[in-house]
Formats: C-alpha cells, structure tokens, sequence
C-alpha cells in the first residue's frame, strides 16, 4: 500500500504519512500540515477525523462489531461479570481468579462514600436530575481524596503511583453506584440504604436502589442478569462525545474525578446518552396520543419537524449497533420472566419494524442503536425514567477510566487544542459610547 498521501495546495506537492491501524483502518496523518502550509482541515464535527491513536475499544460500523480490548461483546456479555469487564478495560487483560478477587475487593472497600457526602444530598431540590447530581458528585468526591488529584500513569511511573491510579479507578467504578442509589432514595424521599459488602456489583447496587428498611430486595437472577448485560454493553465506545470530553479534559492534566464528572455532562445530550430517556418519553408520548406508527415515522421524515426517532441511527454504525441486537433479546427475555407486558415494547417492535422497511431509514442507514431497547429493560426493573443516562454513565466509567489512562500515559501526551476557521468581524477600533450610531 502507497506509504503517503499526496497533497497539491498553491502549485506544491505534499507528502502526507499514511497510518494503518491493527485492524486495518487507514489514516492520513496531517499532523505537520499547518507548520508545512499554513493551513489547517476542517471537519464539521469530527466526523472524518482521528483524535488519538487507541487500544482500548474496536468498532467496524458497517460490520456492527465492537470488540473491547479485542473480546467481541457478544462474549463478554454473554460469560463476564462487569467486574471482570471493568477490570479488562482497564488493565487491558481478562483477569486472573486472583487478580479479579483483588479487584473486587477493591470495589467492596470503596463501595461507601465519606460520610460528610450526605449533606450534599440534602442541598439539592428534591426535584434535581440524577445526572446533575451524580457529575456534582463525582466531582466532590475528589475533595476526600487529594492523594489521587495528582497521579502519575507514565508506563514508568513508580509502584506507588501505580497503586494510586489503582486506587482512583476502583474508587469511582464502585462509588458511581452508591451516588447513583442515593440520588434515587433522595428524589423519592426514602432513607439511604447502605451498601452489603457480600453482594456483588450489580446485585449491590439494586440492593441499594430498592431495599428499604427492615425490607430488602429480593432481585431475581433474570433482573440481575438483564443489569449485567446491560452495563457490559454501556462500558465503552471508542471515541464517542462523552469519551472525547474525558480525553479532552485529561489532556490538560486535571484529575481522574474531573475527567468522568465532564463525561457525564457530555453524556447527557438527548443526542447521545439521554436517548434512552428520550426513547421512552417518545414511545409513552406515541402511547397517550394514540399517533399511528406510519404517522411516527413520517414525522420522523420531515424535515421541517424537528422529530427525531429516538434510539435510531448512530454516526458510526451504519449497520445494526450490535449492542441493541443484545439489547433486544435480553428485553423479550427479562419481560418473559418477569410475566411483563409492556405496552412500549410493542410500539418499539412496530416502530423499528416499519422503519427498516422504510427508504427514508434505509438509504440514510438508520438502525436501532443501543438506546432503542435499553429503556425498556430499564423500565422492567423498575428504575424511573429519569435515571436511565445514569444508569448508562455507570457503565461507561470503566471506558472513561481506561481512555483517561491511555491519554495520560501517551509519550507524546500534549493538550488537545483544535484550531478552527474564524468568520467573525474583521478588525474594527473601539468608540466611545455616546459617539456610537446607536449611542
Ligand atoms: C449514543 O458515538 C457513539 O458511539 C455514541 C453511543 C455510545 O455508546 O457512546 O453509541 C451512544 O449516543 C447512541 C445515539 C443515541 N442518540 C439517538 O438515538 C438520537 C437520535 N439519533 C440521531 O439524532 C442521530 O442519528 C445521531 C445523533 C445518533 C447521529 O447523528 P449524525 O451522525 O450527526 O447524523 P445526521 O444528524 O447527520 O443524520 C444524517 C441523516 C439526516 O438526514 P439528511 O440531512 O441526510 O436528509 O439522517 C437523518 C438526518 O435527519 N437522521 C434521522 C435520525 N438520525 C439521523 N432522521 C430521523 N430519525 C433519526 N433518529
């Protein structure tokens, strides 16, 4: 394969490197194009350009695969624990059977938050979303810890800065449930229930959502299952919105716990993570009206609406996102187990069933992506709507956590700092305000 790329600007000719990445994929590296000519590209929104070379996550959009450090989904959700898969994000290797009892039970130990975190609870309106509580959170969870603002991941970095960042990712993997739990029992008015140290990730954490006092939660294997499923999928997604905000902010050297608060800022975007609110506002909305399903989709085509058919079409899938293929069979699974009939499932089948035979749908490639399904099961468990980007933040932060690394331990490590193409005033002088046309 030709090496380089060639540019002709002005008369002159440029040779551009060409980068192939493990799995083929092929880049043309401008990176000394503006030292060279003076100018820079420009890609409304990142859509043809490479941030960063990783490790971390694989996807092929048109062939719907998503591998995480090389281990194809379908795998991990079918025999992992997210523990396991957290910690393979990571660390970059499936565990041992010592090294994952190691690792949970770092996630055990780090399963409270500090006691004086209740009182921020109590600052927020009981109304608050969950999402602005948890990236507050998140945040001020770093104030209990200054021993991990500053850690050292360079590959050389010494056996105690190793254990540092250790400690940082354990600590905001396993919290983000405990925050999460609390802003639920906060907005709807119940005692904080505490953490079992014999339960594991997710079982834990629905102990935490639903116990009350003197009555805990009997979570059955399917629900249990159906939250395992369901975090393993959320866990990474290579360069999406939120996983560029973490890098972002971790090129600039600010702390792990700053990095995931910006990420669930960026998640929430009805565009990206609060789809899957979005999706069941749509479907309950489709449901009380009474709208026909031809009638959906034809608002969804309309450009001078601006509807959109939530949990459709993906920037990088232009194929079925494989995680909602999951999605799909273990929704049908867990509602079958549970002897649920809900009305909104049956929409979503209609809905995804007239849109893939639709041209409009078909010619654009807009599939059903992780958000179209996950809302349902969701819903099946029983956790309100308005917690369901939370519930996808809790699976991504082992994505996060691992991006923040691979960005900080770069050799080359420098702070993200993209250029743009200014179309503002040209130069103009102050004037003195009662000598202004509109004084
Ligand atoms: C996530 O990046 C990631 O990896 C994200 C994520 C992750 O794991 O981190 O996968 C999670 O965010 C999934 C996406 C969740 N968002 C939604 O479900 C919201 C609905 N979907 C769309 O808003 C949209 O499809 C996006 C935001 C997902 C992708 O938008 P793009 O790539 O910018 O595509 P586009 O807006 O340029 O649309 C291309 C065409 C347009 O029509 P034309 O101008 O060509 O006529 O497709 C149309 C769009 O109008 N289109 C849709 C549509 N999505 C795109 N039309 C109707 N319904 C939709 N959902």
């Amino acid at each position: 394969m030709d090496r380089s790329a060639k540019l002709i600007l002005e008369g002159k000719e440029y040779d551009l490197p060409v980068m192939e990445g493990t799995e083929n994929e092929k880049a043309i590296d401008i990176s000394t194009l503006r030292a060279r000519t003076g100018y820079v590209t420009y890609d409304d929104g990142f859509g043809n350009t490479g941030s960063c070379q990783s490790e971390v996550t694989y996807i092929d959009g048109e062939k719907g695969i998503l591998r995480y450090r090389g281990y194809p989904i379908e795998d991990l959700a079918e025999h992992a624990t997210f523990a396991e898969t957290s910690y393979l994000l990571v660390f970059n290797e499936l565990p041992s059977k010592q090294q994952l009892s190691r690792w949970s039970d770092r996630l055990t130990a780090y399963e409270m938050i500090h006691q004086d975190m209740r009182h921020h609870f109590e600052g927020f309106p009981t109304e608050s979303h969950p999402m602005a509580m948890l990236s507050a959170m998140i945040n001020a969870n770093s104030c209990y810890y200054p021993h991990l603002m500053n850690l050292n991941v360079a590959p050389d970095s010494s056996k105690a800065n190793k254990e540092d960042f250790i400690e940082a990712a354990a600590r905001i993997i396993s919290k983000v449930r405990t925050i999460a739990a609390f802003s639920y029992k906060k907005h709807v008015g119940h005692p904080r229930i505490y953490p079992k140290p014999e339960l594991e990730y997710t079982s834990n954490f629905l102990h935490m959502m639903f116990s009350i006092p003197y009555q805990d939660y009997d979570a059955k294997p399917e629900v249990v299952n159906a939250l395992r499923q369901f975090l393993i999928l959320h866990a990474d997604h290579e360069q999406n919105c939120s996983t560029s905000t973490v890098r972002m902010v971790a090129s600039s050297g600010a702390n792990l716990f700053a990095a995931v608060s910006a990420g669930v800022c960026a998640l929430w975007g009805h565009l990206h993570g609060g789809a899957n609110q979005a999706v069941i506002e749509m479907l309950e909305q489709i449901l009380a009206s009474g709208e026909t399903i031809p009638g959906v989709i034809a608002k969804a085509k309309d450009k001078n609406s601006s509807f959109r058919l939530m949990g459709f079409g993906h920037r990088v899938y232009k194929n079925y996102d494989p995680r909602a293929k999951i999605l799909k069979k273990s929704c049908d699974e867990l509602l079958n187990a549970l002897d649920l009939d809900d009305p909104l499932l049956a929409i979503a089948k209609e809905l995804e069933e007239a849109a893939l035979k639709d041209e409009y749908f078909v010619e654009r490639n807009l599939y059903p992506n992780v958000d179209f399904y996950s809302g349902i099961i969701l819903r099946a468990i029983g956790i309100p709507t308005n917690m369901f980007t939370v519930m996808f933040a809790m699976g991504r932060i082992p994505g996060w956590v691992a991006h923040y690394k691979e960005t900080q331990a770069n050799p080359k490590w420098r702070i993200y700092r993209p250029r743009q193409i200014y179309q503002g005033q040209v130069l103009r002088r102050y004037v003195p305000i009662d000598q202004r046309e509109n004084a």
